[in-house]
């Protein structure tokens, strides 16, 4: 199908994306980022902070690096927003607009605002990073921009955020793993609570997902092949603190090590998709469906011998020094 075609389908999708916006919570039911950290207003919040703080204290430097890494790439939100907006046929036409589309889009902004509102706060009071560096990264992230590769085609777009809220639900559940062991309940909790978010936001674009590979399959599985060509980029590859040109690469190998978001993560999730979409299973595909269906379902035991290599590399390495963590090294 013409890539008019595939915009006119999911334009099609609004009733259903509308059925689906219970996914959303109301903003009364929602958590906010004040229920997680000591209330300002109160008398006792020095106290309260010093605890906070002494919690805190025992975070391993790599585990900051990470989580820092976390709140930065949840910070550019505006380039998310932006990058919805930017797809044919589901973007918000005025901004304001109430398609299902559009109710969706800004709903699931406004739930993933909280995300980096949060850790931001978190790592404030901590004080065991140096914030101005890490703001700095944040407004060079937001105007270095970032260009996820969906070509704004609504069906390569919405397959990037489904894997995305996927990569991020896993790297929120690993942080908030670690820190419980480190003894920061807190952190625990605020990671274990975003991790829940993302879950319901992977629920709901694998099901917009879901519905274009049941409207058009071959549409669908040319769209997956296409993206797994290029790779999915992550949304902070774009990150730089001011010095380190190679601040993302060297952030990613420590998420790598420490098993936070790693190649086998990104199989995974692959692998997931191709089960959740039943892709090997779908018939009457077009001849060049069919070819990318059988790329499809070779491509994780393919990237399962190149990750092999790669790993190696990544375990090798040697101490990187953080601006964010004031320059010491993990
Ligand atoms: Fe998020
Ligand atoms: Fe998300």
């Amino acid at each position: 199908m013409s890539l008019a075609e595939r915009i006119e389908i999911t334009k099609a999708m609004d009733g259903f994306v509308r059925e689906q916006l219970g996914l959303l919570k109301t903003v009364e039911a929602s958590w906010q980022p004040s229920d997680f950290v000591p209330n300002s207003s109160q008398e006792d919040w020095f106290e309260r902070v010093k605890e906070f703080r002494q919690k805190a204290a025992g975070i391993p430097d790599d585990v900051l690096v990470v989580l820092v890494g976390s709140m930065v790439t949840e910070e550019a939100l505006p380039s998310y927003q932006t990058s919805f907006n930017r797809l044919e046929g589901v973007k918000d036409a005025n901004g304001a607009s109430d398609t299902g589309w559009a109710q969706w889009s800004r709903g699931w902004t406004a739930e993933e605002n909280r995300h980096g509102d949060l850790l931001n706060r978190y790592l404030y009071l901590t004080g065991r990073v140096d914030m101005r560096s890490v703001e700095v990264t944040i407004q060079h992230l937001i105007r270095n921009g970032f260009d996820p590769k969906h070509d704004s085609d609504p069906y390569n777009g919405l397959i990037y955020a489904a894997f995305q809220e996927r990569a991020t639900r896993y790297s929120h559940a690993k942080i908030a793993h670690l820190t419980r062991g480190a003894g920061d309940s807190n952190l625990g909790g605020i990671c274990g609570t975003i991790a829940g978010d993302e879950a319901r936001h992977e629920e709901a674009y694998k099901i917009f997902v879901g519905k274009i590979v049941e409207v058009d399959p071959s549409g669908a599985v040319l769209a997956l092949r296409l993206m797994m060509e290029r790779m999915i980029v992550m949304p902070a590859h774009t990150m730089y603190d001011g010095q380190n040109k190679n601040l993302f690469a060297e952030f990613s190998i420590v998420a790598q090590r420490l098993g936070v978001y790693t190649f086998q993560d990104y199989i995974q999730i692959l692998d997931q998709f191709l089960e959740q979409w039943k892709i090997a299973a779908l018939t009457q595909l077009s001849s060049e469906a069919a070819a990318a269906q059988e790329y499809l379902c070779r491509l994780p035991a393919m990237l399962r011998r190149r990750t092999a290599f790669m790993e190696g590399r990544v375990k090798a390495g040697i101490p990187m020094g953080f601006l964010w963590i004031n320059g010491r090294k993990v």
